[in-house]
């Protein structure tokens, strides 16, 4: 098919039912999606009761849903389990111990399989370790890890003692290392020596030194030997993950938890300058994360899975860790780069593992575009059976490229849409039941009520946009915004009564399909990643020589949205190129090399409002200049996305 099909700009009419060969296995095909999407509207709590019954429970609960404190919900209350149990001791007791459950490679082409059963004992043996540390039930943990087995190992252990892991992500700096661990209250940090990335030592422990001259609260620092650089380690706090398991019991059994326990915090970026950090649970994550793998994966007994996601983001805590080990899967992890040695290395890693389903981000899919066909098309891909994405929306074009050259025109493509908050997919396409749409998340799974409505809370006439809300709760929902209760109600209750907001502008099709088109927020999404406007503002203004600044995305071909700065200088200050060097170096080393700006513009003035609100639309387009070439669907999106926006009012 050819983009003639294309026949208005907001209608990408291309459609790809599934093979029947596909639709032959697979576990939910139209007919039962039909009937469970049908029986969760009628009887939420029955459908999900029942769908709970997946999940090995100690002791069963009494409640499904408690909704009665609104926005706070409580997911099968009076039942306990533990999540490491589900990952792993249910499958090594049913004889599954031997099944590969993380195949690892390494950026310099060193590797490990962890069966289930070694990865049990390195659970338990860490587990151990933890508490002869003084680590107990309620206490946050923050590990800032290389991709390697033992970030997995780590959040496992702590989830067996109930110990609250908060992740974050090797990428960040030292100083965002210290706020998250400020923020949490970290009793104890995990991290490595280094991290490989891109042939070079990501100086991790280096980091995580700077950020505990400023932490407080963080008590002892575990470090895993990935690496072998010389580090500093500091007497009385420092401790080698390889001193503390050598002498440490591989028998810990896993504490039952009740439901409602907090499982992890995940810090991500919202309309402030501060991160927030996302509270999930445990029982309703775990039902969220595993049904969702199961179903929108296809997931089967001789699948091998690979995300490419880092565990650092909430993707790799769903979709590497906790959904996948929760229904014994072989997941392939990869510590680095893409591009590493050359630019053929995940499809190197997929023939070398025959890898079948294949998850990773439109940032990625545009890249592997740009570095050209040959390079996939040098190895043997022919063990793919579904491709997914995640993270922005995915353009047309990104879609047909990834269908075709990586899929070989016959594999399912599910672009899932989801969000931290959310902690499992919420829109996506179930493969075997629904014909996709190139650049369509298509529909809501089954029990989660997601609707377009306009500003007043209706439903919005088909291809008009709106906003994305969830009309019900859901099991994976966050719980709260960790210490910061009043900003989880207001940041996602406030906007209608009794329903969550997303911050996405999006439309539904007449085939009742939804397109999501970004943030409506000041929520920038930048090669998948989540920064916030105001969070770059921040670093910025608190450089000696800026006196303000306003941040906007511009739209770009490879990342999605790209960076730029506009900045007043203090009086006298001379607007150089080499300040802008200075300003982009200083943002790195305040956020992190995420939030490195595109572009940084120097000017007299910051257009404003009367109020004194920064006229961040004005900014937005002249950040854009000429129009990106993108495909036209896209541009079409973003001026829809334009006019939804808050300050367009
Ligand atoms: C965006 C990542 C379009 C969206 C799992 C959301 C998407 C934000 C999609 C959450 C998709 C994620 N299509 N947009 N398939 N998936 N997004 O918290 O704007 O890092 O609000 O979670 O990413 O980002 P987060």
């Amino acid at each position: 098919m050819s983009d003639k099909n294309i026949t208005s700009v907001l209608k990408e009419t291309r459609q790809f039912p599934p093979s029947a060969e596909f639709v032959a296995r697979t576990t939910v095909n139209a007919t039962e999606r039909d009937r469970l999407a049908e029986w969760a509207e009628r009887d939420p709590d029955g459908f999900w009761a029942e769908q709970a019954k997946s999940l090995h429970w100690t002791k069963p609960w009494d409640t499904v849903l408690d909704w009665s404190n609104v926005p706070h919900a409580k997911w099968f209350v009076g039942g306990q389990l533990n999540a490491s149990d589900n990952c792993l001791d249910r499958h090594v007791a049913a004889g599954r111990g031997n099944k590969a459950a993380l195949v690892w490679e390494g950026e310099p082409g060193d590797s490990r399989t962890l069966t289930y059963q070694q990865l049990l004992s390195e659970v338990c043996k860490f587990a151990n370790a933890l508490k002869a540390l003084g680590v107990e039930k309620g206490d946050r943990i923050t590990i800032y890890m290389p991709m390697i087995p033992e970030a997995a190992v780590a959040m496992l252990a702590c989830a067996r003692i109930g110990a609250m892991h908060s992740v974050v992500f090797g990428g960040f700096s030292a100083d965002a290392v210290a706020d998250r661990n400020n923020d949490a209250k970290s009793k104890l940090v995990i991290t490595a020596d280094g991290g490989w990335r891109r042939g070079k030592v990501v100086p991790l422990k280096a980091n995580v030194d700077a950020a505990l001259e400023k932490s407080p609260t963080v008590e002892k620092c575990v470090v895993f030997n990935r690496c072998n650089t010389a580090v500093e380690m500091k007497a009385g706090r420092d401790v080698w993950w390889h001193d503390l398991v050598a002498g440490a019991s591989a028998d810990c059994p896993a504490e039952p938890m009740d439901s409602e326990h907090p499982l992890f915090i995940l810090y991500t970026s919202g309309s402030t300058g501060k991160p927030k950090g996302v509270l999930h649970t445990t029982g309703g994550y775990l039902l969220g994360v595993s049904l969702t793998h199961k179903w929108v994966f296809d997931i089967k007994d001789d699948d091998v899975y690979w995300c490419t996601a880092d565990v650092g983001w909430i993707t790799g805590h769903s979709y590497i860790v906790y959904g996948p080990l929760c229904n014994g899967s072989t997941v392939v992890m990869y510590e680095g780069a893409p591009n590493q040695p050359r630019e053929d290395r995940f499809w190197e890693i997929i023939a070398k593992y025959r890898v079948t389903i294949f998850y990773t981000a439109p940032t990625a899919i545009r890249a592997f575009i740009k570095w050209g066909d040959q390079h996939p098309k040098g190895h043997d891909l022919s063990s793919l059976r579904l491709l997914g994405s995640v993270g922005e929306p995915i353009n047309p074009e990104a879609w047909m490229w990834y269908h075709n050259v990586i899929g070989g025109g016959r594999c399912p493509i599910v672009d899932t849409w989801w969000q931290t908050e959310t902690g499992a997919i919420m829109i996506s396409p179930l493969p075997g039941a629904i014909p996709t749409k190139p650049g369509s998340a298509t529909k809501p799974l089954p029990g989660i009520a997601a609707e377009v409505v306009d500003k007043q809370g209706h439903p919005v006439p088909a291809n008009a946009g709106g906003f994305l809300v969830v009309k019900r709760p859901w099991p994976s929902m966050m719980r709260t915004i960790y210490g910061d209760d009043e900003r989880y109600k207001s940041t996602y209750w406030s906007h209608y009564p009794n329903i969550y907001f997303t911050a996405d502008g999006a439309r539904r099709d007449e085939d009742g399909y939804i397109w999501v088109m970004g943030r409506v927020d000041d929520v920038l999404n930048v090669s998948g990643h989540r920064l916030s406007t105001m969070e770059v503002e921040s670093a910025l203004v608190h450089h000696p020589k800026v006196a303000e600044a306003a941040v906007v995305g511009k739209p770009d071909d490879l990342k999605g949205e790209g960076i730029v700065c506009f900045v007043t200088l203090k009086q006298g200050v001379a607007p150089t190129d080499e300040l802008k060097a200075e300003l982009k170096a200083h943002v790195v080393k305040d956020i992190g090399a995420l939030a490195r700006p595109d572009d940084v513009r120097f000017t007299d003035s910051l257009p404003k409002t009367r109020s004194g609100k920064i006229m961040r639309r004005f900014l937005r387009d002249i950040a854009a200049g000429r129009q990106s070439t993108g495909d036209a669907t896209t541009l079409e999106d973003l001026n829809v996305l334009a006019k939804l926006r808050a300050d367009d009012e």
